[in-house]
């Protein structure tokens, strides 16, 4: 798909969408009460550091596990939402908040309980969701309405994008007008240990020859983990509801080769980038995301990285420069393990990429192939 036809697609929902963020703008409602299930791990204090600096009140809910050091002057309610060792008691009583903020990842059974505990004690349900929740990723310019994954009830161990789309489905039924869900793609920055952004940061850093995949043509879409959390807390400010993709890492589409090459003159252009072609990554088992990160060929899933964001542009959403989400990145990763760890080799991360010492033999491979044709 060119950059003018993806354009072309979001500029309807644009002109649609443009009075109703307007009028909801106009009532801007500042210094609320806000309970938070979670907010402690990843996305959860980036949305407690941005509501902090907005001057809102935060209640913590969470089992005191996850970084139990962080945010020590908050307020902190403890109890577990996991079903068999289910203790909600900490959330009971007549106690009230203005705002809940959920970022549970998978059971919908546990957002049903605590909905249906609060729901008369909240003005607004917010939930994380997740892109995951689309059907058919091999459609270009998927919006919010285009069709879920088809589930009806939940049974234990099933997918996340399953799972997701019955969470969802928990909250809509709770608070069926007062509730925003935002669906992210992949969340990068500061405190993001899937390590595949940090894959390619890493290595561009590194210098020297560098895998690329494909022609550089292949879109690709995240999100930096700040703006997520700085449009949740925009959403409830400006009272908006509905669903909201929210999707980077800027306005416009980008593509592979600005990806790659905007990361290498960040870094001084030290790398030289080698694009090669589908083929190569094929004969070589190479798996997309996998094995190289982030990236998938739009002749898998044209729709995976070409998805509209625009209702929650239109809803006031910003994007953080790149750079500050490469920068933001990589000083986590480097602070977490060491700038001399090669992500490629943590086996433990299921999307970090190759290995240097693969990278090199593939390239020396790519080079005979184009020395024997
Ligand atoms: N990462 C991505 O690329 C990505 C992409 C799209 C969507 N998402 C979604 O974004 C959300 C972000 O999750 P996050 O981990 O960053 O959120 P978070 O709010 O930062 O952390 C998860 C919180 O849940 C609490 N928790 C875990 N088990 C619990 C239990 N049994 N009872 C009560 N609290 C419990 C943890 O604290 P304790 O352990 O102390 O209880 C922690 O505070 C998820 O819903 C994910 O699906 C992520």
């Amino acid at each position: 798909m060119e950059r003018r036809e993806f354009l072309h697609v979001t500029s309807v929902a644009s002109m649609a969408l443009g009075l109703a963020s307007l009028s909801s703008c106009l009532n801007p409602d500042k210094n609320q009460r806000i309970l938070i299930l979670g907010g402690t791990n990843y996305l959860g204090p980036a949305i407690v550091d941005r509501a902090l600096a907005m001057g809102h009140e935060i209640t913590l809910f969470n089992r005191g596990i996850t970084n139990p050091d962080l945010y020590p002057n908050l307020e902190k309610l403890r109890g577990n939402r996991t079903i068999e060792e289910e203790n909600l008691s900490a959330l009971e009583g007549d106690r009230i908040w203005d705002i809940v903020i959920d970022t549970w990842t998978a059971d919908p059974r546990m957002i049903s309980r605590s909905a249906e505990l609060l729901k008369n004690r909240v003005k607004k349900y917010i939930f994380v969701s997740s892109i995951a929740v689309y059907k058919d990723k091999t459609v270009v310019g998927i919006t919010e309405t285009s069709p879920l994954h088809e589930v009806t009830e939940f049974i234990p161990g099933m997918s996340y994008y399953q799972s997701k789309v019955l969470c969802e489905a928990a909250v809509e039924a709770a608070f069926p007008k007062n509730h925003v869900i935002v669906r992210p793609p992949g969340i990068f920055g500061k405190r993001d240990e899937s390590w595949s952004l940090v894959y390619w940061l890493w290595r561009i850093r590194a210098g020297g020859p560098v895998l690329a995949p494909g022609d550089g043509t292949d879109f690709v879409q995240w999100i930096d983990v700040r703006d997520v959390a700085h449009f949740i807390l925009h959403a409830l400010e400006t009272n908006q509801n509905g669903i909201y993709n929210t999707i980077g890492p800027m306005k416009e589409p980008m593509v592979f080769k600005e990806f790659l090459e905007r990361i290498n003159a960040h870094f001084g252009n030290r790398a030289n980038l080698v694009w090669v072609d589908n083929e190569f990554i094929a004969e070589h088992k190479l798996r997309p995301i996998v094995d190289i990160p982030i990236w998938e060929p739009k002749s898998r899933r044209a729709g995976r990285h070409t998805m509209s964001s625009e209702k929650a542009i239109q809803a006031g959403m910003s994007f953080t420069p790149v750079e500050q989400t490469f920068d933001s990145a990589l000083k986590w990763y480097d602070n977490v393990k060491s700038s001399s760890t090669d992500p490629g080799i943590d086996k433990s991360r299921p999307f970090n990429g190759i290995t240097r010492a693969r990278e090199l033999e593939l390239l020396e491979a790519w080079k005979a192939k184009n020395r024997d044709i």
